[in-house]
């Protein structure tokens, strides 16, 4: 949840860490601080709750006495509320050495009992100043912080990325992670450290990945990785494959305005090099065996929020295409009811950061039970990925507004090519069948550029509703979860009642809530689809209408038969069933975002959250 970084190099520390901070406030934006050791080799914090700008205005105002060496870190709070005292950096062995942390260490509080004991006292009510304190004091043993590091981590249990600086060492950086990102940036002269590669993509774009239970010593000249035993690893390196542009703004007004923008090149950049004659070509899951893909006789897909909705689409698709049965389950009720798996089971698991605890605990606990795991992800470099028997990385590029809009749509897309594969595979599908889904999926990112052109209407719209209290989203079929998301998005961004629903399920319940001038997005599926929800979900409408609700449907070019039931009809291309969500999600994003805007609010960052959940 929070973002960290650390730098040693010939380069001012302060500017490269709030450099590095700016890109990862996404990931929390309760308090940020940075430590630096000065060139008299003095160790100096500075550090407030707020956003960052905050911590960024006050060093323009007083400067630190800069130096080459330093850690910087932005907060999404836990342990003890979001407070100056309670922001990072921490402080052990009497202000020489600086600690920042992301996670929860779970055993804090004895661990906290034997430090007071011991005469310690605390600035903070975190859980962070307890390694802080520690590290502290095994370094007054040590003199050496790696040492030091390695002597502690193994006392602490939860998750946890540390990263400390000690002023007797000067030209060190020390981080350790467990179930928490960490990737190194690796320059000429000069290191990096930071959850993910955002941190150092300015500078470098050589990286590399750091495991489980794993520590890591940076000097400018040097990169030395060990495990938690001390013993000497080799990690993987890797070059990251955007550059710093594509996490700034770039003119847009928002980096969510920015990324919905960009959701016809999410589909496209994931499509692209992955289609051979017309046909799904994925080595990353053809490397699973023959004997395996066939013998699969389950899919799980585990996913957190808008991932999990994307799983949801996915689940229509797979089981069409593949004929195997899909269930998809919240990664955070998972492993907690005993689930039955199976070595024939295949669980897919789906995250743009690929650090989501509650998903990477769940693709842990799979394996263990034997299942065989897949991750789509969006994040090079990251955990959920390295802990997967294959990956199908979605190729949105960095998305940094904490709403997830055009990573949703990369991971339909990746979810159908491992759906048309899977079909292609086992013979479900015919060539003839398997290229004309594959052509409608290329045609796809062209039909959305025409979506986005009716953002003006949809924001006319938002800006009408400014004041609205709830909103209602009903779909059927792939509709169900674009439903779904548009409420998420609502709830997210604007902060008021949102709720998505089967239009099936209206009349065992919802329908309740349907009083005059309620809003209800309804998203229609195509008249020419040989299945009868069309005319069921216009029954639908009429039925909401007929109780007052004010109906916003989206519905393909063409339909005329919706007209007359609905008070407003935003238009998509004709699409074939399955493709149908990929089009229609963006209104309902643009929507999210204008409502927000015009309530006011910060659509980037909104209240209480933080883009990545590494906490579970
Ligand atoms: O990084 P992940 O895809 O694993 O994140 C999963 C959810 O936390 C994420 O989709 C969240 O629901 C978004 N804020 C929704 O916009």
């Amino acid at each position: 949840m929070c973002g960290i970084v650390g730098y040693v190099g010939t380069r001012s520390s302060v500017e490269v860490l709030l450099g590095g901070l700016k890109r990862l406030e996404y990931r929390g934006y309760d308090s940020a601080g940075v430590a630096v050791i000065d060139d008299h080799g003095h160790l100096d914090t500075r550090k407030h709750a707020g956003k960052l700008g905050i911590l960024s205005d006050d060093l323009v105002a007083t400067p630190l006495t800069d130096g080459q060496t330093g850690i910087g870190h932005t907060r999404w709070a836990t342990h003890g509320g979001p407070t100056d005292e309670n922001a990072h950096p921490h402080l052990g062995d009497e202000g020489k050495l600086a600690l920042i942390h992301n996670g929860i260490i779970e055993n804090f509080s004895e661990l906290k009992a034997e430090l007071l004991a011991g005469g310690h006292t605390f600035a903070s009510q975190t859980d962070s100043e307890v390694a802080a304190l520690l590290v502290g004091d095994a370094f007054r043993e040590s003199g050496d912080l790696t040492t030091a590091m390695l002597s502690v981590v193994n006392r602490l249990e939860g998750a946890f990325t540390l990263l400390a600086v000690h002023s007797d060492q000067p030209n060190v950086v020390v981080g350790a992670r467990r179930n928490s990102p960490l990737v190194i940036g690796l320059g000429e002269g000069e290191n990096f450290l930071g959850s993910d590669v955002a941190a150092f993509v300015e500078y470098t774009h050589h990286a590399m990945e750091i495991g489980q239970d794993q520590l890591v010593t940076i000097r400018p000249d040097s990169v030395e990785v060990v495990d938690f035993e001390g013993t000497p690893v080799s990690p993987k390196t890797f070059e990251v494959n955007w550059d710093a542009s594509a996490a700034e703004k770039g003119g847009w007004s928002s980096f969510m305005a920015k990324e919905i923008s960009e959701e016809p090149e999410a589909v496209a950049k994931t499509i692209i090099g992955r289609v051979h004659d017309g046909l799904v070509d994925l080595p990353e899951v053809t490397a699973l065996g023959a004997d395996v893909l066939s013998s699969i006789d389950r899919v799980l897909i585990i996913a957190c929020g808008t991932a999990a909705y994307a799983g949801m689409v996915g689940k229509y698709a797979i089981e069409q295409w593949a004929r195997i049965p899909v269930d998809v389950e919240l990664a955070h009720e998972f492993r907690y009811r005993e689930p039955v798996l199976s070595p024939n089971t295949l669980v897919v698991s789906i995250s743009q950061s690929g650090e989501t605890m509650d998903t990477l605990m769940a693709v842990k606990y799979a394996r263990e039970q034997g299942a065989r795991t897949l991750s789509i992800c969006n994040t090079q470099g990251a955990t959920i990925p390295r802990e997967s028997d294959a990956v199908v990385y979605t190729h949105a590029g960095p998305e940094v507004a904490v709403a997830s809009t055009k990573a949703f749509v990369a991971q339909i897309t990746a979810i159908y090519l491992l759906g048309l594969q899977l079909g292609q595979a086992r013979g479900t599908l015919s060539p003839e069948r398997a290229r004309g889904l594959v052509a409608e999926l290329q045609s796809v990112p062209e039909k959305l550029s025409t979506v986005l052109a009716t953002g003006e209407r949809i924001k006319e719209l938002a800006h009408w509703m400014a004041d609205t209290r709830s909103v209602l989203f009903l779909g059927r079929h792939v509709g169900y979860p674009v439903a779904l998301e548009g409420a998420l998005k609502l709830k997210e961004l604007a902060y008021i009642h949102a709720e998505g629903f089967a239009a099936g399920e209206l009349k065992h319940g919802p329908i309740a809530l349907i009083e005059p001038g309620q809003v209800v997005f309804v998203i229609v599926p195509s008249p020419r689809d040989p299945s009868s929800l069309h005319a069921k979900v216009v029954s639908n409408i009429q039925e909401i209408r007929a109780r007052g609700a004010r109906v916003i449907a989206i519905a393909e070019e063409g339909d005329v038969a919706v007209l007359p039931h609905a008070d407003e009809v935003i238009r998509i291309p004709l699409a074939s069933p399955f493709f149908e969500p990929l089009l229609a999600v963006v209104p309902l994003h643009i929507f999210g975002m204008e409502l927000a805007a015009a309530k006011g609010l910060d659509v980037d960052q909104p209240r209480n959250l933080a883009k990545s959940v590494t906490v579970e």
